[in-house]
């Protein structure tokens, strides 16, 4: 096994970056240019049985927002504080299209020694046991099955189902388990105390490896103009939210113990942030913002970057998962430390 290589379940990555689905992946050529930087995978972008869904694309809209909640360029540099705000639908083409898509791109993906993974968000759940079992009679090696994308709430009633309840996903995650043998990716809907409890609930009822966790939908006012930038809420994702992602990360380890693989996503910005989630528990970790924002050289600077760390600090990439996410400790143990506090209270 070479030094980045990474195990989900029965799964060998050849390296723990994954790029998570987006805008990017809806056709074949943006994959190509994913696997040809490197990634270990690629999530096609999402699909359902929803027509309201797919339409929904064609109202996306994007907004890069700085620190001050302004608009910022969109120049394939973004700054490393910017917030990604925006709307988001599924993919254009009819199931049966989409298909064809995934078995070329699954098949493009062997030719570099990778995967690309089906990736699914239910409206229904009959339809999504079906579709299911066409994605693994169809040959694809990985299906991912996202119950919290956060547009759930806004969108067309019936049109993406947002789940974050762990009863709830256990029922879906068992329906699914009995459906297909295939290896399953479960990814979880952030922004609810219940993320730990959610991940063990997949987890329990057969989920290859669970993906923490889905960002949150936001609202920014423009005090120019009085109106809502972009006009509605919408998600919203940035550097910032790594360390929410990573302190779900940890309790999750800390809930459902060290040997079951975790995938990160919401918050990487560079090959440092992927670290950073894997030493705190993260085993893989998808990146999806900062290659839309920035282009897929990102890809390879990240890998380098990642690269780079491990020569220096002589680790594998298996070497990192956990590391800082096993020192933790309690508020209670932690050191008595009144001489810093009263260095720094006003007098
Ligand atoms: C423009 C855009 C489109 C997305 N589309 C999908 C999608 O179709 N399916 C999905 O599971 N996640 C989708 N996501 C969520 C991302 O895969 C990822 O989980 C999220 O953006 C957090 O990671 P990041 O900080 O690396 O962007 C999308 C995100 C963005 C920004």
């Amino acid at each position: 096994m070479n030094k980045f290589a990474i195990k989900i379940g029965d799964t060998l990555l050849k390296n723990p970056l994954i790029c998570g689905s987006g805008e990017h992946f809806i056709e074949l050529s943006g994959m190509e240019r994913a696997l040809k930087a490197g990634a270990a995978a690629v999530v096609i972008k999402s699909t359902n049985e929803s027509d309201a869904a797919k339409e929904q694309l064609e109202k996306t809209d994007y907004a890069l927002i700085d620190s001050d909640f302004n608009k910022i360029n969109w120049d394939h540099n973004p700054p490393r504080g910017a917030s990604l705000f925006n709307r988001s639908g599924l993919h254009p083409l009819p199931f049966d299209e989409w298909l064809d898509l995934a078995i070329k791109a699954d098949e493009l993906a062997k030719t570099y020694d990778a995967y690309a993974v089906a990736s699914l968000i239910p409206a229904d759940i009959d339809n999504l046991i079906h579709m299911a079992k066409e994605v693994e009679k169809a040959g694809i090696r990985i299906l991912e099955v996202n119950v919290g994308a956060p547009h759930g709430k806004e969108a067309a009633k019936g049109a993406i189902l947002l789940e974050q309840e762990a009863d709830h996903i256990r029922e879906i995650t068992e329906k699914l388990r009995a459906a297909v043998d295939m290896p399953l990716w479960i990814k979880l809907a952030g922004q609810s105390p219940e993320v730990p409890a959610m991940a063990e609930a997949a987890m329990k009822a057969g989920a290859d490896t669970v993906t923490l966790m889905g960002r949150y939908m936001g609202f920014i006012p423009d005090i120019e103009t009085g109106e809502p930038i972009l006009g509605t809420h919408a998600a919203i994702g940035g550097s910032w939210a790594l360390p929410l992602t990573a302190h779900h990360l940890v309790k999750t380890r800390e809930r459902i113990g060290k040997n079951y693989p975790v995938m990160a996503t919401n918050g990487a910005r560079n090959g440092n942030d992927i670290i950073r989630f894997m030493i705190s528990g993260a085993s893989a970790v998808q990146m999806t913002s900062a290659i839309f924002t920035g282009g897929f050289e990102v890809i390879e600077k990240s890998l380098k970057q990642i690269e780079d760390y491990l020569n220096e600090k002589n680790m594998t990439a298996n070497d990192l998962v956990g590391l800082a996410a096993d020192k933790v400790k309690t508020y209670a143990e932690q050191q008595n430390n009144k001489e810093y506090w009263r260095e720094f209270t006003p007098e």
